[in-house]
């Protein structure tokens, strides 16, 4: 009698919040045909940036020609600016050997959206502090800078930085050449000469730091607080730089693939508000799609939306996930992560605030799965594109090529690098991709360029 009609209204008031679930997740399960668009699209956009020509990949040259060959010697200074945090390290490279020492410094908020002057001041004044833990100070080692924000090379050393990117705004810089800007600081506080040899962007350091020990490393990606890729191109087809012979690292910069609208298609009302309440809004469209900065963001409205509808925590006005970046991109990870119990996925949750059911628990979980999977499959989309070009460049049946990678997503992600490697094998079937986890590379790999482009200094001064 009453206790079965109950039970019916339940399981049906269940159905009910299961469709309405499924209807908001439908728009991140992308068919087969839509990632062959992305990559396609990616291909068309990839040949109009090295042409010069309009398009929302500015395909930056690098002016790193070769990968190390290791021969390479010395002791080397390495800036590394961009993702969590600020480091400074000292690298050794010996004989198919690297050692790194290395400090972290934190760039608090108001100084990455500050005055430009006052940043810039603030990474002498943790080089300064390095060198004497180090027992540096007074020398002046060659020095490779990882600054991971779209550059426009005028060279290995001299770079305008062209726009910030990630949680970036500070006043003066965009537009100016960042090694002068930092040669500035350092006449500023009078602090020794830095002998800057190279400007280098992560996703270069990456690659470089796996090819020392792979020299099919052509391809480098960087799945963390941002994403982007750079690979080898044949320089014949790079407009902007003399020279017909040879290849040269390109810095795709990919996480501004879609800007000109073309992913219009994809984003969903979610990605929309995410994008709106950034401090770039309209800029790295494929980014906020995918990495670290953003994930936790996306979910965060999904909730939102899904609580607005009374599917989750019974409807309830919940005041927590009103707060934006309260659900970290971390969450994700260890929310996804194979050998946690429901039941362990409730305490995350109900640490952050969220009064939940068992219920509302799985479909958290798969709010979040929807949202990696996405992510990851967007990016496999991307490095598709990218072998197949490669392998069409040099004319081959079949393509053997390492893909060096780094970024705490990708790293610590359970399902993230494996849903990427599966999308390339299905959109580039006749390239043989392997990924590499590079331990420490853009501090390392900006070493290594420095490195080269030392040796290279040598032989033409022998
Ligand atoms: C952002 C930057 C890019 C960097 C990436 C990963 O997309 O613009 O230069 O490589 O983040 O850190």
């Amino acid at each position: 009698g009453q206790g079965v009609a109950m039970v019916t209204a339940v399981a049906a008031r269940l159905a009910a919040h299961r469709r309405l679930l499924e209807e908001t997740l439908a728009p991140f399960r992308l068919t087969h045909e839509q990632l062959v668009a992305v990559q396609r699209q990616m291909r068309e956009a990839m040949a109009k940036g090295l042409k010069g020509k309009p398009s929302s990949l500015r395909m930056l040259p690098t002016y790193v020609r070769a990968t190390p060959d290791g021969s390479e010697r010395g002791d080397f200074l390495a800036l590394d600016l961009g993702g969590t945090n600020f480091r400074v390290l000292l690298v050794h490279v010996a004989s198919g050997d690297v050692q790194i020492t290395n400090q972290i410094y934190s760039i608090p908020e108001y100084m990455a959206q500050g005055s430009g002057q006052q940043l810039f001041d603030h990474i002498v004044d943790c080089i300064v502090d390095f060198q004497q833990k180090q027992g540096l100070s007074g020398q002046s080692l060659p020095l490779g800078f990882t600054f991971s924000f779209p550059c426009r090379q005028l060279g290995l050393d001299k770079g305008i930085l062209m726009n910030w990117t990630k949680g970036f705004s500070a006043s003066d810089c965009e537009g100016q050449d960042v090694v002068f800007l930092l040669r500035e600081a350092i006449r500023r506080k009078k602090a020794v000469e830095l002998n800057v040899v190279a400007l280098v962007n992560d996703t270069v350091g990456t690659m470089m730091s796996c090819g020392y020990e792979n020299p099919h490393c052509e391809v480098g990606l960087i799945v963390g607080t941002g994403t982007n890729a750079c690979y080898m191109e044949e320089l014949r087809n790079v407009t902007s730089v003399p020279g017909d012979s040879g290849r040269m690292c390109i810095n795709m910069e990919w996480g501004a693939f879609g800007d000109d609208g073309s992913l219009g298609m994809l984003s969903t009302h979610f990605d929309a508000r995410v994008d709106q309440a950034s401090i770039n809004p309209g800029r790295q469209r494929f980014e906020k799609m995918i990495s670290g900065m953003y994930l936790g963001e996306i979910v965060r409205h999904i909730l939102l939306h899904l609580t607005s509808l009374g599917v989750l925590f019974r409807g309830q006005h919940i005041q927590c996930l009103q707060t934006r970046d309260i659900f970290k991109t971390k969450f994700l990870s260890e929310i996804e992560s194979d050998s946690l119990a429901l039941r362990q996925v409730r305490a995350i949750l109900e640490d952050l605030g969220l009064p939940l059911t068992s219920d509302d628990a799985l479909m958290v979980l798969e709010v979040c799965q929807a949202v990696s999977r996405r992510a990851a499959q967007l990016c496999g989309a991307g490095v598709a594109a990218v072998v197949e070009r490669i392998r069409e460049n040099r004319d081959l049946e079949k393509l053997t090529v390492s893909v060096g990678v780094d970024g705490t997503l990708y790293k610590l992600h359970p399902h993230f690098s494996s849903l990427v490697a599966e999308t390339v094998r299905e959109l580039a079937p006749r390239c043989v991709v392997t990924f590499l986890q590079s331990k420490d590379g853009s501090g390392k790999g900006a070493a290594l360029v420095t490195a080269v482009a030392c040796r290279l200094a040598q032989m033409t001064r022998v």
